[in-house]
């Protein structure tokens, strides 16, 4: 892949360490995640764990992101459950972040509801989680999104402002400015900074 995509070394040559959650929800830019994985392989030495939700695996397959990940858990198999779950999987990593994170993630989020694994994962995290939302520009500046932003961030949790970037609409047949995730390096960087307290 491109160097510039996976991260320039020589800005920040040091490796850091750490056991990383990365919770994936279902916004199309979920596709783009084997490339932020690979981006903090230039730097961080630790384990990555995905945790897709089902929207999340009908963008981009498990195995896909397993290509990828030290783990990928979809929480669709009961004979995991006993060893996967909510509980071991926050305790057994030092950081969650949500990427790309739904308007739906974050309402149930914002409202402590537990749907699912990644919510119910999330619900059960000791630290602050850090959330990277993604979606249109039309939703993000809905009333209850911000609603949500504003109560997740009351709660300690780190909601990262997207980044304004053209993005192609199928549909529209033309570029739209719309909230998208932050440039793979800076990805790591803030992973890194909350890693690293
Ligand atoms: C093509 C397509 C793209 C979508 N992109 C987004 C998105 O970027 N952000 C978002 O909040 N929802 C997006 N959605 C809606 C979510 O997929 C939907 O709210 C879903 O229930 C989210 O599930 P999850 O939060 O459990 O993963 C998209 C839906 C479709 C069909």
């Amino acid at each position: 892949m491109h160097p510039v995509i996976l991260g320039d070394m020589s800005e920040n040559s040091s490796t850091f360490d750490g056991r990383l959650l990365i919770g994936a929800s279902g916004s199309a830019a979920v596709a783009l995640l084997p490339m932020f994985v690979s981006a903090l392989r230039g730097s961080f030495t630790g384990t990555i764990t995905v945790l897709m939700t089902y929207t999340a695996t009908r963008f981009i397959p498990a195995s896909t992101v397993a290509l990828f990940a030290d783990k990928v858990v979809t929480g669709d198999d009961p004979a995991t459950f006993a060893r996967e779950n909510h509980q071991s999987l926050t305790a057994e990593n030092d950081l969650l972040v949500v990427l790309p994170a739904t308007a739906n993630l974050l309402s149930a989020a914002a409202a402590g509801a537990a749907p699912n694994l990644l919510t119910a994962a999330i619900t059960a995290a000791p630290a602050p989680v850090v959330f990277f939302p993604v979606m249109s520009s039309e939703m993000w500046a809905n009333r209850a999104v911000r609603r949500n932003v504003t109560q997740l961030r009351e709660d300690g949790h780190v909601v990262v402002d997207p980044a304004m970037a053209p993005r192609y609409d199928v549909a529209a047949g033309a570029f739209v400015e719309s909230p998208a995730p932050p440039a793979p390096p800076r990805f790591v960087e803030l992973v890194r900074e909350h890693l690293e307290p």
